[in-house]
C-alpha cells in the first residue's frame, strides 16, 4: 500500500493528532521496486510489514441480527493472518441467529484453514469471568449489557488473552468484502508509521453512498459531520487555536494497540467512538492530570486514514441515527470535563433543533466504564480458560 505521510499534526498535550492521510495505491508492488526512500510526501508500506502487523492483530466483528450474507462477506475480507473475534448479540430465541453465525464461521474457518473465536454477548461464562475479574459494572441482571461498546470491551479482553498486540473493529453490516480488506491494510499501515506504542487508527471513508434515485456519493454521514464539529470545538476551546483536524469522531472502523485500548475508559453503546477520543484528550491532553505515565511519556498517536473504497452498509433509519448515534455522541462531548459552556450550549441547540431534545432539556450522561487495565486479567483468563476451546471455530474443527 502507498499512502500519504503525516503532513500535518496537531498536538494536544501529549496527544498527536494527525490530519487525514489518503491511500494512493492499494497495492504498491514488490518490495524491491522503488520505495518511498527520498520521497517526502508518500510512504510505501511493504507487504511483509503489513503481514507482520496482521499477525499481531485481532479483528473484532460486532454483530447483532445482521444478514448472514453480509456477515459472511465481512469475514471473507479479513486478511488470513489476523485472528477473528466475533462478539454476537444476535437473537437466540425462535430462530437461533447466533447458531447460524457460528456454523457459517466454523465452515469458513475449516475451508480457509484459519482460526476464529466466537462468543455470544449473553454467555453466562463471559459474565462470570467479568464479575470475578472485577468488571461487574459491565453487567446487568447477571449478564453482559447490550451494546456495541460492551461487545467491543469483551473482544479487547479476548484479544489480550490471545496475546495479540493490536485490535481492529469492523462492522458486520458492510456490503463490500474488498472494503473490509482495505480497512485492515490501513490499520497495519497506520501502526507501521506510529512512533508510540500507544496508537490508534481511525478510518475515514472516501464516500458514504446513499441510494435514492440512483447512487449519490456523499462525502460524510450527517451524524459524523455534526459530531466532528462539536469535537473540534471542544479541542479548540482547550488549546486556544481553532481547528478542524478531527474528521473521524464516530469512526466505527478503527483500531488500537492493546496497550492503548486497556488504559481508556469506554462509554456505553454507540457513544463509544467519540468517547475514545475524549478519554484520550482527558487522559493525555495535559489539561487534566495525566492518566498513565508511560503513555504520557511516549505520547498517544492518532491516525486518520482515508480509504479508496466507498462505505456501503445497512440503512437503519433516522430514529436510530438520531437517538442511538447523534444523541449519545454529543452527550459524551457535553459531559466531558473538558467541555466548556459555549460548546455545551451549541450542543443543546443542535439537539433541540434536530428534535432529539426538548427545550431546556439536558442530554443524559452516557454510562462510562473504567479502563480495562483495572481488572484482574488472570482471574478473567482462569474462568474463560474452562471453556475457551468451545469458542473456537478452528480450521481443525
Ligand atoms: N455485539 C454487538 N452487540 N454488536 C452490536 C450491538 C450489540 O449490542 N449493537 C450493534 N451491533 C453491531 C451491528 O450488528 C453492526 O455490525 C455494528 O455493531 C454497528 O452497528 P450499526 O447498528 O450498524 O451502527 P451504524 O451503522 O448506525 O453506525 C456505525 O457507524 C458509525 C459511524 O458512522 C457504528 O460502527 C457506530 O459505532 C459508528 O459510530
Ligand atoms: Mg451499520
Amino acid at each position: 500500500m502507498r499512502i500519504e505521510v503525516q503532513r500535518y499534526t496537531e498536538r494536544f498535550g501529549s496527544v498527536r493528532l494527525n490530519d487525514v492521510q489518503r491511500v494512493l495505491e492499494l497495492d504498491s508492488g514488490r518490495a524491491n521496486e522503488i520505495g518511498a526512500t527520498g520521497d517526502i510526501a508518500v510512504v510505501k508500506v511493504e507487504e511483509e510489514v503489513t503481514r507482520d502487523y496482521e499477525e499481531k492483530m485481532a479483528i473484532a466483528i460486532m454483530v447483532k441480527d445482521e444478514k448472514l450474507k453480509l456477515f459472511e462477506g465481512v469475514v471473507s475480507g479479513v486478511p488470513h493472518g489476523c485472528l477473528l473475534i466475533v462478539v454476537s448479540n444476535s437473537k437466540r430465541k425462535r430462530v437461533d441467529r447466533f447458531r447460524m453465525e457460528k456454523d457459517a464461521l466454523r465452515q469458513y474457518c475449516h475451508f480457509t484453514r484459519r482460526s476464529a473465536l466466537i462468543i455470544h454477548q449473553k454467555d453466562p461464562l463471559l459474565a462470570k469471568a467479568l464479575a470475578e475479574a472485577g468488571y461487574s459494572e459491565l453487567l446487568d441482571d447477571g449478564l453482559l449489557r447490550d451494546g456495541k461498546s460492551e461487545g467491543m470491551i469483551a473482544a479487547m479482553l479476548l484479544a489480550k488473552l490471545a496475546k495479540k498486540g493490536y485490535i481492529g473493529f469492523i462492522d458486520a453490516d458492510n456490503y463490500f468484502p474488498g472494503a473490509v480488506l482495505e480497512y485492515v491494510k490501513c490499520y497495519a499501515a497506520g501502526f507501521s508509521l506510529a512512533t508510540s506504542p500507544y496508537a490508534m487508527v481511525r478510518i475515514l471513508w472516501r464516500y458514504k453512498p446513499k441510494v435514492s434515485e440512483g447512487m449519490y456519493f456523499r462525502r460524510y454521514g450527517r451524524v459524523s459531520e455534526v459530531c466532528n464539529k462539536h469535537m473540534n470545538n471542544l479541542v479548540s476551546t482547550n488549546t486556544g487555536f481553532e481547528t478542524d483536524i478531527i474528521k473521524t469522531s464516530n469512526a466505527g472502523e478503527h483500531a488500537m494497540s492493546l496497550r492503548l485500548a486497556e488504559i481508556l475508559p469506554y462509554a456505553t453503546g454507540y457513544a463509544v467512538e467519540p468517547q475514545e477520543l475524549l478519554s484520550i484528550f482527558e487522559g493525555f491532553g495535559g489539561v487534566m492530570p495525566m492518566a498513565q505515565s508511560a503513555a504520557a511519556k511516549h505520547g498517544v498517536e492518532i491516525f486518520q486514514i482515508e480509504t479508496r473504497n466507498p462505505h456501503l452498509h445497512e440503512e437503519k433509519g433516522t430514529k436510530h441515527l438520531h437517538e442511538e448515534m447523534l444523541l449519545p455522541g454529543l452527550a459524551a462531548i457535553y459531559h466531558s470535563p473538558l467541555c466548556v459552556d459555549t460548546v455545551r450550549d451549541n450542543i443543546v441547540r443542535e439537539l433541540v433543533s434536530t428534535g432529539v431534545l426538548k427545550d431546556n432539556e439536558e442530554p443524559a450522561k452516557p454510562r462510562l466504564y473504567d479502563a480495562p487495565r483495572s481488572i484482574d486479567m488472570s482471574k478473567f483468563q482462569e474462568v474463560m480458560a474452562e471453556k475457551l476451546d468451545s469458542y473456537s471455530a478452528l480450521a481443525a474443527d
